[in-house]
C-alpha cells in the first residue's frame, strides 16, 4: 500500500515538467528522427567498429529517413564492446572524456563506458527528471546507498540529485548498521538503493528494534536488478513508503534511462528524447510491435563519447503507450534478462517468479537463492528460502516448504526442492543480489 507520508502523492504538475516531458508523441517522434540521424552519422564517422559494421551490412547513415529505417542498421552486442576494450568504442578523443565507468561482468574483461562533459549534463538531467517523477523535489534529503565507484549507480544518482537541488548523503553500499543510524539521524526523504539491499536495511531496523514505519523515508527509487510487484508491496508495507522502479544500464548511460512515475506506478517511462527503444524477437532479431514481449534494444540519441546503436540489452519487456508522460512510451517492469533464464527440463524460469511465490507466503520476507545441481542426468533445482524470524520454528517449516514446492509445480510447472532456513542465514548482497548458484558440472 502506498504511503501517505508524501503530500499530494508526489504528482508532478505540468508547470514543473521540462519541455520534452510536456511534448506530444508527434513532437517526440520528430525530435527522435532528427536526433537519430545525427547519432548514426556521429557513430559512423567516429567509431571504426560502427563504420565497419554499417559497411558490412550495406547501410549508410544517409539511408535513415524514417524511424522505421533504423531496423536496417546492425545490432550491437556485448561482445562488440568487449572486443573493443578498453577505449576503442569512443567517438571522441580520449582527452575529451571527463569520466569513465565500467560494468563488472561475470567473466573476462569489463565493459568500459565514457562521458564527455555534455554527456554528464545529459545524464544528470535524466536522473534529476527520474527523481522528480518518483516524487523527489528540490530541498529533499536523498540517502544514496547505490555503490560509488566504477558502477554507475552511485555517481549517476548523485549528480542527478544535486541537479534537482537535493541534499545528497553519499553513503554508498555496505555498513548496514551505519545506514540505519544515518537514516534515523539525518531523516532523509528518499532512499536510492537496490531492492535486495533495502531488505537487508529492513532486517537491521528490526535487529535494532526500531519501527521502520516510523522512519522519515517517503520514497524509494529501486533498481539495478529485477524485482517484482510483490517485493514492492513488502517494502511499502514495511516502511510505509512509496517504492518506485528505476532502470538503466552502463552501456546506455547508467541509471535514469527509464523511471516509474509515483502517481501511476504502471511501468517505467523511457526518456525517449535521449534513448530510442525497440523490442525485438531475440531469436530472429525482427522488430516487434508495441505491446509484444521481447528483448529490449536501445539507440542513444544525444550521447557524444559512447554512442550505442541498436544495443541488445538482453532484458525482456514490452513497450506500452505513455500515461503520466503521454509523449514517452513506458516499458513494463523487467522481470528478467535472457541470461538469468533457467531452463529446467524444458520449462523456462526466472528467479522473479520464485520471488513472487515466496512473498505471497506469510513466512518468507524475500531472502532466497536458487541452486542448480545435477543428479545423474537430471538437473535439480533447490530453492533455499529464509524464514521471517517471527515464523521460524527452529526446524525448517517442513509443511510450508512442501506446500510451496507443490504450488510451484502446479503453477510454474517445475519440480523443485524447497529448503527453508533460519533467519539471517543467507548472505546479504550490498548491491545487486546474486540469486542463482549453478553447481552443475561444466561440460
Ligand atoms: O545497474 C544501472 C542502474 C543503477 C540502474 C542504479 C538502476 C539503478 P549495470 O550495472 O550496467 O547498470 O546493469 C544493467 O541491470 O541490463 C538490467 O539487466 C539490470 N537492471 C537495471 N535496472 C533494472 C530494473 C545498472 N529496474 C542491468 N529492473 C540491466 C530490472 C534492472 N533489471
Amino acid at each position: 500500500m502506498a504511503s501517505t507520508k508524501l503530500k499530494e502523492g508526489g504528482h508532478v504538475y505540468e508547470a514543473e515538467m521540462d519541455a520534452h516531458e510536456r511534448a506530444s508523441r508527434d513532437e517526440i517522434m520528430a525530435l527522435q528522427r532528427q536526433r537519430l540521424a545525427w547519432s548514426l552519422q556521429h557513430a559512423y564517422d567516429n567509431v571504426a567498429h560502427y563504420r565497419k559494421a554499417f559497411d558490412k551490412a550495406g547501410v549508410h547513415p544517409s539511408d535513415f529517413r524514417e524511424l522505421s529505417d533504423l531496423a536496417k542498421f546492425p545490432f550491437t552486442v556485448k561482445t562488440d564492446l568487449r572486443d573493443n576494450y578498453p577505449f576503442n568504442m569512443f567517438a571522441v578523443p580520449r582527452e575529451k572524456l571527463v569520466r569513465v565507468h565500467a560494468s563488472s561482468g561475470t567473466t573476462g574483461k569489463p565493459i568500459v563506458v565514457g562521458y564527455t562533459q555534455r554527456d554528464i549534463e545529459t545524464w544528470s538531467d535524466v536522473m534529476a527528471r527520474s527523481i522528480r517523477a518518483a516524487g523527489g523535489r528540490t530541498g529533499m534529503i536523498i540517502h544514496n546507498a547505490y555503490g560509488y565507484g566504477l558502477f554507475t549507480g552511485g555517481l549517476g544518482v548523485h549528480y542527478g540529485a544535486e541537479k534537482l537541488g537535493c541534499t545528497v548523503v553519499p553513503i554508498s553500499g555496505g555498513m548496514t548498521e551505519r545506514q540505519v543510524q544515518l537514516i534515523n539521524d539525518f531523516r532523509p526523504d528518499i532512499i536510492t538503493v537496490t531492492p535486495s539491499y533495502m531488505l537487508a536495511i529492513l532486517d537491521e531496523f528490526k535487529r535494532q528494534k526500531l519501527d521502520p514505519r516510523q522512519c522519515s523515508l517517503k520514497v524509494g527509487i529501486f533498481g539495478a536488478e529485477p524485482w517484482t510487484n510483490a517485493m514492492r508491496g513488502e517494502i511499502e508495507d514495511a516502511f510505509d513508503m512509496d517504492a518506485t522502479d528505476i532502470y538503466g544500464l552502463s552501456e546506455v548511460i547508467g541509471p535514469g534511462v527509464a523511471q516509474e512515475c509515483i502517481e501511476t506506478k504502471d511501468g517505467l517511462h523511457i526518456w525517449e528524447d535521449h534513448f530510442y527503444p525497440e523490442v525485438i524477437d531475440p531469436e530472429t532479431g525482427a522488430v516487434l510491435p508495441d505491446g509484444e514481449k521481447g528483448e529490449l534494444v536501445f539507440t542513444s540519441l544525444t550521447k557524444e563519447a559512447f554512442p550505442v546503436i541498436r544495443y541488445r540489452t538482453r532484458d525482456l519487456t514490452r513497450l506500452l503507450p505513455g500515461t503520466a508522460r503521454p509523449g514517452m512510451r513506458r516499458m513494463e517492469k523487467v522481470t528478467g534478462r535472457s541470461d538469468d533464464m533457467i531452463i529446467l527440463r524444458g520449462v523456462n524460469l526466472f528467479p522473479t517468479q520464485i520471488e513472487e511465490v515466496l512473498l505471497a507466503t506469510d513466512w518468507c520476507g524475500g531472502h532466497f537463492i536458487l541452486e542448480l545441481t545435477r543428479e545423474g542426468r537430471m538437473d535439480e533445482l533447490t530453492i533455499i528460502a529464509e524464514a521471517r524470524s517471527e515464523s521460524w520454528d527452529g526446524r525448517g517449516l517442513v509443511d510450508h516448504a512442501d506446500r510451496i514446492s507443490t504450488h510451484i509445480k502446479n503453477t510454474i510447472g517445475i519440480s523443485s526442492r524447497v529448503q527453508v532456513v533460519a533467519p539471517a542465514t543467507l548472505e546479504r548482497s550490498l548491491g545487486k543480489a546474486k540469486r542463482l548458484y549453478d553447481k552443475r558440472p561444466k561440460d
